[in-house]
Parts: C-alpha cells; structure tokens; sequence
C-alpha cells in the first residue's frame, strides 16, 4: 500500500514537472517575432560563409534591426552560397581591409524588398546597402527574361538561382557568384596573385537545399522533456534510495 501510494504521488510529481517544464520553455522557438536573416540562412543550409561574413561584419545585427523597424521598406539579399566562395580566388577575402568586408556585405542587400516578378522591371543600376550605383562605384545590375534572372556588377555574372525566403519583410534569394563591386575589384580583373592553396576552403555540407518544413525546434522540445523525465526519475530514484 505505501509502496503504490508512494509510487503514485511520484507519478503526479512528475506529471507537474513536465507540465511546468513544457510550459517554462514555450516560448523559445517564437516563428512571430521579426525576421532572423542569421536563423533564415542557418536553416537553409550552405550559407556559411555567408552567415560567418554577416556576423563578422555586424550586418547580421544591422539586417535584424532593419527588419524589426516598422519604418523599413523592407530588404532583398543576395545569398551566394558557399560553393560560390569557395570558387572566389584563394585569398580574396582576406585581401580585403575590415571596411570593405563591410561594404562587400552591404553590396548583397538592397534596400528594398523585390519580388521575383519585380525584377522584369526594375531600373539598372540598382541602389544596394554599399551606396552608390553609378559610375564606377556599386553598380549592380539585374537582367532578366522568363525564370532567368541574372546580375552583373561589371566584375562578375551571377544567376539567381531560387527564392530561399520571402516574407513581407525581406526576400532572400541564392546566388552562384559572390557578387564583387566594381569599386573593390574593378581595376584588378587581373586579380591578387593567386595565394597558395590552403586552408580557407569551407567544406560544403551536403547541399540538401532543405525548404520550409521547421518541425526541428519541436522535436528538440520533446527531447529536452525527455530528458526532463529521466532527470526526474533519477533524482528520486537517488533520494529515496537516501530515505
Ligand atoms: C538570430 O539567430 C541566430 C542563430 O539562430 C542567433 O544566434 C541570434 O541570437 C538570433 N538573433 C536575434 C536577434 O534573435
Ligand atoms: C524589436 O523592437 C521592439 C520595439 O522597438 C523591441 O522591444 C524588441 O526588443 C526588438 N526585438 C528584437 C529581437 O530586436
Ligand atoms: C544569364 O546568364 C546566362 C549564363 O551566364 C546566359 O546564358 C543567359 O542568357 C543570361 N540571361 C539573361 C536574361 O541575361
Ligand atoms: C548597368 O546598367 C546601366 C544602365 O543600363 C549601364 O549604363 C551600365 O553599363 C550597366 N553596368 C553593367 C556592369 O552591366
């Protein structure tokens, strides 16, 4: 009798921790609030290279604040995956000063929010978050006909080659090519002497392109419950071996 009434007050016990468990951590995964561009593309996949410059250059922050502002017009960026760096001259990125590492970033965002559709129409060059698009300077240049969709900046030819996310915030689209300003690399199209092979190379996960479908947060909810449970039954188990 004392054994089953002990056993039970052991399951309510339990029952009340995992509800104040599942309850206490709720409000973990909240999909409502602003757009995380670093989570977008962390869920995508073969970005990387890409999230590592965003949040090496503080424009991860930049992007996040943007879109939790209600005066923003919204964003459009220009994700080139990690292939497209990997396929950059050795020593790139590394010749380049912090501030233009800035302002390569700031050339993959628009500052405005284009749609598949609205690039048939948009006006050449385009104004990107690095600033000036004319002469000389930060033009980008979007060319398109049917599905195809093509940018040029005077140094490099990228093709968009899907949507990875859109809300109405900010639409983010993949690119094979890390798009290099005219102002940054326009007079070297003979490059910086190509550095010896080695290290720098991103090993590319595999390139599953997984869309949508999010159900990872919940399921490590169930875990961390379960391991709530266990926890649980191990700590009384430990204490009443004690009593
Ligand atoms: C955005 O997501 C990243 C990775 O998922 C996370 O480290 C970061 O704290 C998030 N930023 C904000 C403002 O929520
Ligand atoms: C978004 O903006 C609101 C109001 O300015 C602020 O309270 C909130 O902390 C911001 N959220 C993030 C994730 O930056
Ligand atoms: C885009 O680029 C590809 C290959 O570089 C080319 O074949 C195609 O004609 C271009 N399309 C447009 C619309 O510029
Ligand atoms: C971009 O478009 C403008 C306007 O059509 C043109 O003058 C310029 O040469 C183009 N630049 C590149 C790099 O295609």
């Amino acid at each position: 009798m004392a054994i089953s009434r002990t056993f039970m007050s052991v399951n309510l016990f339990i029952f009340f921790l995992v509800i104040a468990t599942t309850n206490g951590q709720a409000p973990a995964p909240t999909p409502s609030g602003p757009t995380n561009i670093t989570a977008v593309l962390e869920k995508a996949g073969q970005y990387t290279m890409f999230i590592r410059l965003l949040k090496s250059t503080q424009a991860a922050d930049q992007i996040n604040t943007q879109l939790n502002s209600s005066s923003s017009q919204g964003l459009t960026v220009f994700a080139p995956t990690d292939n497209a760096f990997s396929s950059l001259k050795s020593g790139t990125l590394n010749s380049l000063s912090d501030q233009q590492k800035v302002q390569l970033v700031q050339f993959h965002v628009l500052p405005t929010l284009l749609t598949m559709p609205q690039f048939q129409t948009v006006s050449n060059p385009l104004r990107t978050q690095a600033g000036d698009g004319q002469n000389g300077k930060f033009p980008l240049n979007i060319t398109s006909s049917g599905n195809q969709v093509n940018i040029t900046t005077g140094v490099v030819s990228a093709t968009v080659a899907n949507s990875v996310y859109s809300d109405k915030q900010i639409a983010v689209y993949q690119v094979d090519q890390v798009l290099l300003p005219l102002a940054m690399f326009g007079s070297s199209s003979a490059a910086p002497a190509p550095a010896p092979e080695k290290g720098g190379s991103v090993t590319t996960g595999s390139a599953s392109g997984s869309d949508g479908g999010g159900d990872s947060t919940d399921s490590s909810d169930a875990e961390r419950i379960r391991y709530g449970i266990i926890a649980t039954v191990a700590a009384i188990a430990a204490s009443s071996l004690w009593i």
